[in-house]
């Protein structure tokens, strides 16, 4: 039976004081005895600006907290990271808050970061507030009455209309050279809306930190989701092809609630947990496997062309995103509900589109001063230190 979504989310619960679960599949263990504690909102030295509200999810290094801005009143996420942080990585995390701010600001499915923070104790990332939780989370849920749904946590209208924002978003990033690497439900938000927005989040911000660590999986995946070139290592990949394996598993995940690929036991940091994934995946087609035997019935034609073709294990012949955006599943005639919310979204996204064209909104100047903040961030903070503020991706408030 899948863990791909039943753990994380057992702590999760809307509007409550709870932890909103685990951001990844096998660190679920953790979190389950985090579950009753009751949240007393830590002191990351953020002072008087921002209230710290409640713990919105747990990753690998840092934390994601539900603060209020209150120099706006609004509400924002902060992931934030202990200091002092290795100075041998903060190029890498650089780029990750430049590719936040460049195309979340860019695109209506990717989430808006608007700044960084050093305090004492934490580099914090200020992001948008995305109030929905997350997509484990909303699958879960589900997956209790898709009996009712001839067994389909999400029917295929409901999760082609979150599949094309994912995509669409994975094409704005690809379109700008940025490979997202860590695609999946987790790092998949929804927003207020009814029908919800989806948001991809989390390139990686967090995840660099813990980049010297022995194996560099983390970093560029999460096993069930990680495509058998990069399972073999053998040659080098294409990160891009690599979101399209990845974005399959996430569809695949989303309408039946289990794997496509899964690993025989839990003990993922044993090679052999990665090995029997990649196993699966080449030995046969993915709809001749066993253990995908049911699922498979459940599925249109072309929704299992489309799975097809994402999960062909070369990585050449695999269809692009743009083959998605023109495949018959892809652009299936959807409720009118949801027709009428792409297309508000899609409006809007042109609009953005006109305003950003050329990626005017790169600055210099923003990266200069991300560089001395990172700087000052590998060091132990000095006596009297005080709270900086570095705008990323909008005009900071000062
Ligand atoms: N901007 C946001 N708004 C609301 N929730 C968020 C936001 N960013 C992250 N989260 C929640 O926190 C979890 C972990 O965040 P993520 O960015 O994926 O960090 P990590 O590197 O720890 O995986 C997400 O799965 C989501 O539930
Ligand atoms: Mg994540």
């Amino acid at each position: 039976m899948g863990a791909c979504c039943s753990s994380p989310a057992d702590n999760y619960e809307p509007g409550s004081k709870q932890a909103a679960g685990s951001s990844s599949a096998h660190h679920h263990h953790h979190h389950k005895n985090q579950k009753q504690e009751a949240q007393k909102t830590p002191d990351f030295g953020l002072g008087e600006d921002f209230e710290v509200i409640k713990l919105l999810g747990t990753g690998g290094e840092g934390e994601t907290w539900l603060c209020v801005d209150q120099r706006t009143k609004r509400e924002v996420a902060i992931k934030l990271v202990r200091r002092p942080i290795p100075r041998s990585i903060t190029q890498i995390i650089q780029r990750e808050i430049k590719i936040l701010a460049d195309l979340g600001d860019g695109h209506l499915n990717i989430v808006h970061a608007d700044e960084v923070l050093l305090t004492k104790t934490h580099v914090g990332l200020v992001m948008e507030y995305v109030a929905g939780g997350n997509m484990v989370a909303f699958v879960t849920k589900r997956r209790e009455m898709r009996e009712s749904r001839g067994g389909l946590c999400i029917d295929e209208d409901e999760a082609s209309f979150f599949f094309r924002q994912l995509i669409w978003a994975v094409q704005f990033c690809h379109k700008n050279h940025v490979a997202h690497r860590d695609l999946k439900l987790d790092n998949t938000i929804l927003d207020h809306r009814d029908p919800p927005r989806l948001k991809l989040c989390d390139f990686g911000f967090a995840k660099a930190w813990a980049s010297n660590s022995n194996m560099d999986t983390m970093r560029i995946g999460t096993p069930e989701y990680m495509g058998p070139e990069l399972i073999s290592g053998r040659a080098g990949y294409d990160g891009k092809k690599v979101d399209v394996w990845a974005a399959g598993v996430l569809l695949f995940v989303m309408l039946l609630g289990m794997f496509p690929f899964e690993m025989e036991d839990e003990n993922y940091v044993n090679t052999a947990g990665l090995y029997s994934i990649w196993i699966q995946q080449i030995r046969t087609s993915w709809q001749e496997s066993p253990h995908n035997n049911s699922a498979v019935g459940k599925l249109t034609k072309d929704c299992r062309d489309l799975l097809d073709k994402m999960f062909d294990v070369n990585q050449d012949s695999r269809i692009t995103i743009d083959g998605i955006i023109r495949h018959p599943w892809f652009s299936r005639p959807l409720p009118e509900k949801y027709e009428t919310a792409l297309a508000q979204l899609q409006e809007e996204q042109r609009a953005i589109d006109s305003r950003v064209a050329g990626g005017n909104y790169r600055s210099k100047e923003r990266d200069a001063q991300l560089q001395m903040l990172l700087d000052k961030a590998t060091i132990p903070p000095a006596a009297g230190e005080n709270i900086l503020l570095a705008g990323v991706g909008r005009t900071p408030h000062n």
